[in-house]
């Protein structure tokens, strides 16, 4: 997500600008600037890279003004590098914005400004808001309505500030949907509007946090608050207790919490632009790919580390049976060595949070040498892996700070969904009705997740139960099967805890030795096509005396009879089940190392990004 800040009063704003921006760093970001309004003229400071170079930047060329607007930008639409980043300014040089969030339908919006002569300077979606804003301002509407008027042509969620030499007394924020929040700050003769707590609360404590759908004009003097009708809306004003630096993780102890509870959002977010829900299509315009292109496609190979290797694992399974091509999985660093059997009807397809994996880029390598095409689902923006590849899917979830991975395993999930049903489309293998319910499936899926994690306490009270265990088996079978690996991944890597994911029916072939009482074992049996096996595989467990944990979809009547140690689940189509059962696997395994007081957000010997061999 981006950091937005703002300040009007009777300080020079550019130090209050660049030190809020500071405090929002750990937002995650590729490039920064500041505008401030400087004798009636705007005058504008952008970068690629961290903060450090702006400030280098407004070290040599100052700029000073008592009112401006900052950004730090963690690119969406555009590569990270000055020419994107925000602040933007539109054509007559008049009218500048920051912007936090995605332009659903920026591509028409382009095509309309352009066609009216309007001539873009960026290749980001945010730049159509300044031009929309200079358009009705020039139509006739003050500052205030030519932004609500802007924020009702705009599709998706948007944080934005505005501010303009035609009206030097103002700026105008504006919030729509979840893109992270619009918080405004009351000082003294002086305001100020920031997307998050940090960045302002050294100056007041005292703030406004806009709803959706609802905008704030303000000076120095006052805060007007209205709809997007100009109606006046009356917020409660808020003092806020907590130190800057606790509140960069809001009301979480660690990141990991945080980015575990961003979900609803970042799932709503990879979504976002991907799918027509009235005509139950998906379109994924970044694979530039065509139904020839499609048909010629022999076999996709996925190759990944870690956490995104068990997201390659759930999308093998939605590929081959939603899209009926053959897929495999082959770990990176392993296929990086295999000199293996790849051709231009090969697409490799590379999964990466960081797209800096050492193994993952070498394997891309690979591929692209044996003459494969090369594909990839990537967070960070503008990293190699998104750079390098043929056509790039973006995770869209914002930067995830904790090193184990939670966002950006469930976003790959439904990403390869997507995949599977475009490509699906694409080489006619799946019939429109079809087609349509599995699009129409993934509408409720944010929902369902943020359903899931209401029920953390329940996952806590479980957590509690089992935090002294010194081993825990995880199983899960058919499209669960990753999701023990997964679970178990988490559990290892921040609490320290020897767990082993297994696929559920090798148990019989000798690990099965392993169970007794002090080898509890979570046993992955939702709702789906492998939920009979999966009581059996209850039953053998608990015959060995060993503890269940049962992750179980609501409404089961047979689990707690075998077990009282239960993590429920809301009832999802198979094919999305992975998405959901994963989520108590997060909690259990965050609560564990919480409780047992350890780095959760840094944990010994691991890094966020292996760019190492
Ligand atoms: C997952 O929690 C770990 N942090 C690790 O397995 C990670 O998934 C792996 O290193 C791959 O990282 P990437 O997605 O950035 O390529």
């Amino acid at each position: 997500m981006c950091g937005i800040v703002g300040y009007i009063g009777e300080q020079d704003s550019t130090p209050i600008i660049l030190k809020g921006l500071k405090r929002l760093e750990y937002r995650g970001y590729d490039s920064a600037g500041v505008a401030v309004l400087e004798n009636s003229h705007i005058e504008i400071r952008r970068d690629a890279g961290k903060l450090s170079h702006l400030e280098a930047l407004v070290h040599d060329t100052p700029l000073h003004g008592k009112i401006g607007i900052g950004h730090t930008r963690w690119a969406t639409h555009g590569e990270p590098n000055a020419r994107n980043a925000h602040p933007h300014i539109g054509s007559t040089g008049e009218f500048v914005v920051v912007h936090n969030g995605i332009v659903e339908n920026y591509l028409a919006l382009r095509e309309e400004l352009a066609a009216e002569g309007t001539e873009f300077h960026s290749d980001t979606d945010s730049e159509t808001i300044v031009h929309l804003v200079e358009k009705f301002y020039a139509a006739g509407s003050n500052l205030a309505e030519a932004v609500r008027q802007t924020l009702r042509r705009l599709k998706g969620a948007h944080g934005i500030v505005v501010m303009s030499s035609r009206e030097p007394d103002k700026i105008v924020a504006a919030r729509m949907g979840n893109a992270g929040g619009v918080v405004i700050g009351l000082g003294e003769g002086e305001n100020f509007v920031a997307s998050d707590l940090p960045a302002i609360l050294e100056h007041t404590r005292r703030v406004m946090f806009l709803e959706s759908h609802q905008m704030a004009i303000v000076s120095k003097e006052s805060v007007e608050v209205t709809d997007l009708d100009g109606n006046p809306v009356k917020l409660p004003v808020q003092t806020i207790s907590w130190d800057p630096v606790a509140a960069e993780k809001g009301e979480y102890r660690h990141f990991m919490q945080k980015e575990i509870h961003e979900q609803v959002r970042s799932l709503t977010d990879t979504l976002a632009g991907r799918v027509d829900f009235d005509e139950g299509k998906v379109i994924l315009h970044e694979l530039n790919l065509d139904a020839e292109q499609a048909k010629k496609i022999k076999r996709i190979i996925i190759t990944a580390c870690g956490t995104a290797a068990h997201a390659g694992m759930v999308g093998k399974i939605l590929i081959e049976r939603i899209a009926r091509i053959p897929v495999e999985v082959a770990i990176a660093s392993e296929f990086r060595y295999a000199d293996p059997l790849v051709d231009e009807d090969t697409v490799v397809l590379a999964i990466s949070q960081s797209g800096e994996t050492a193994d993952t880029l070498a394997a891309m390598e690979e591929g692209r040498q044996k003459g494969a095409r090369l594909w990839s689902i990537v967070n960070a923006i503008g990293s190699q892996a998104m750079r390098i590849a043929d056509g790039c899917i973006s995770m869209q979830t914002g930067p995830e700070i904790g090193v184990a991975s939670t966002k950006a395993f469930t976003a790959p999930l439904i990403d390869l969904y997507l995949l599977a049903v475009y490509l699906g489309d694409l080489r006619g293998t799946l019939e429109a009705g079809e087609r349509f319910r599995l699009v129409q499936d993934l509408m409720a899926v944010p929902a369902l997740v943020g359903e899931c994690l209401s029920r953390e306490p329940q996952v806590k009270a479980l957590a509690r139960k089992f935090m002294n265990m010194e081993h825990m088996l995880y199983l899960g079978r058919g499209i669960n099967n990753p999701i023990a690996y997964e679970g178990a991944l988490k559990l290892k890597e921040i609490s320290y805890i020897h767990a082993e994911g297994y696929p559920a029916g090798e148990m019989k072939h000798g690990p099965i030795a392993l169970i007794d009482r002090d080898m509890p074992v979570v046993a992955l049996a939702p709702d789906d096509p492998w939920y009979d096996k999966m009581i059996s595989q209850i039953e053998q467990a608990l015959a060995r005396g060993g503890a269940v944990i049962a992750v179980a979809t609501d409404g089961d009547n047979r689990i707690p009879d075998l077990t009282e140690n239960i993590l429920w689940v809301p009832k999802v189509p198979w094919l999305l089940s992975p998405v959901i059962t994963i989520i108590p696997l997060q909690l259990f395994a965050y609560h564990i190392a919480s409780l047992r007081g350890l780095d959760v957000d840094q944990p010994r010997n691991l890094a966020k990004s292996v760019t190492v061999e």
